[in-house]
């Protein structure tokens, strides 16, 4: 079965063509970063009409590079929520259409399972039953996988995703939109120093009390406050000091959770899902603290951990194999919508 994936819930467009016998075929993805950097952030009537302008390009740009023609896809999956109204309109509206002339069955797929079975676009595959830990600009969340379509969430951030924390404590140092990468670049940046790890000490929230939770709305807080203390230095090395001090405190946040959350249901696969994915401290984090624990960690492509068509066109595949489809010719979509 070849499945179309289109992906526009934010600021990206993603297409992707994934078969079920042979595998991701082909993906072909377009980012607004440019569009959206001069105001700092992604705005949203900006998305929904550059998603209008790109996506039927950049689908025939994937259909030429592959080699396919539309008549070859037997089903089409798109990203219904969470995430951007009017963006996951475009996406839905195009889908749903193209599926209907083509006479194919449809699929709305959700963008955070999406992300939590991206890593098993790669080889080795991660098997259920496993923990994700589902970490982007939106979504902070530790949840129990069990099987396709049966996640019990363990565990969520109660104010600020940690990509969001990522953006602002960059935007807050002045590093370029988007921040996340920017700001990990900065922290292992060899710009005179290195960041000094050990100079400054963040808090790990809510790491002192049990439970799943997370809050990185006061690493943000505390940030600011070190950069003012420290004002009369205001220069490149004072900032990678923080944005060290920020990522090492996020990361043996997550890793604490992560531990916690592996002992509490015995699983022994972690599998890492969303942006901050791309990480490469919580890479090493995660992949110690699953060699001490004799488990395995599982971690998308850093393409397939921000936004893309091939983890929509993978997911709707797997739940087209069990034969679920939309059920009308509605057009729907779920700005908020728990996974
Ligand atoms: O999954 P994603 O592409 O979009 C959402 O669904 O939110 O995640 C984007 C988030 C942004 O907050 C971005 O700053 C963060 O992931 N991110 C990173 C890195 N790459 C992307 N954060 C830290 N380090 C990175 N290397
Ligand atoms: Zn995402």
């Amino acid at each position: 079965m070849l499945v179309l994936g289109i992906e526009s819930s934010c600021d990206d467009t993603g297409v992707a063509l994934y078969h079920s016998e042979h595998g991701l075929i082909g993906h072909a993805l377009y980012s607004q970063t440019a569009l959206h950097a001069q105001y700092g952030g992604v705005v949203p009537e900006l998305a929904s009409r550059d998603h209008v302008r790109k996506l039927l390009p950049l689908l025939n740009q994937l259909l030429s590079d592959t080699k396919t023609v539309l008549a070859d896809i037997d089903a089409i999956a798109y990203t219904a929520g969470p995430g951007l109204a009017g963006a996951l309109l475009v996406g839905a509206s195009f889908g749903k259409s193209l599926a209907f002339a083509l006479n194919k069955p449809a699929i709305a797929v959700h963008h955070m399972e999406g992300h939590l079975l991206a890593a098993m676009l790669s080889s080795p595959k991660p098997e259920f039953p496993f923990l994700g830990l589902l970490v982007s600009g939106g979504h902070t969340q530790l949840m129990a996988a069990k099987a396709l379509g049966d996640y019990e969430l363990l565990g969520e951030t109660l104010d600020d995703a940690v990509g969001e924390a990522f953006d602002k404590n960059a935007k807050m140092l002045g590093l370029p939109y988007p921040g996340g990468p920017e700001l990990s670049r900065l922290a292992q940046s060899s710009i005179k120093k290195p960041g000094t790890k050990g100079r400054f000490k963040f808090p790990h929230p809510m790491t002192d009390r049990p439970g799943l939770d997370f809050s990185f709305s006061g690493l943000k807080t505390f940030a600011l406050n070190t950069y003012h203390q420290h004002q009369d230095e205001n220069n490149i090395q004072l900032k990678a000091d923080i944005a060290i001090a920020f990522q090492t405190a996020a990361v043996e946040t997550l890793t604490i959770k992560c531990r916690r959350a592996l002992n509490q249901t015995g699983l022994k696969r972690l599998v890492v899902a969303g942006g901050v994915g791309a990480n490469t401290a919580l890479r090493v984090g995660l992949n110690n603290l699953l060699t001490e624990l004799n488990g395995e960690v599982f971690f998308p492509e850093s393409i397939f951990c921000t936004d893309n068509g091939a983890m929509i066109a993978y997911a709707g595949c797997q739940h087209l194999l069990l034969r679920k489809q939309d059920q009308n010719h509605t057009i729907s979509v779920y700005p908020r919508w728990t996974l």
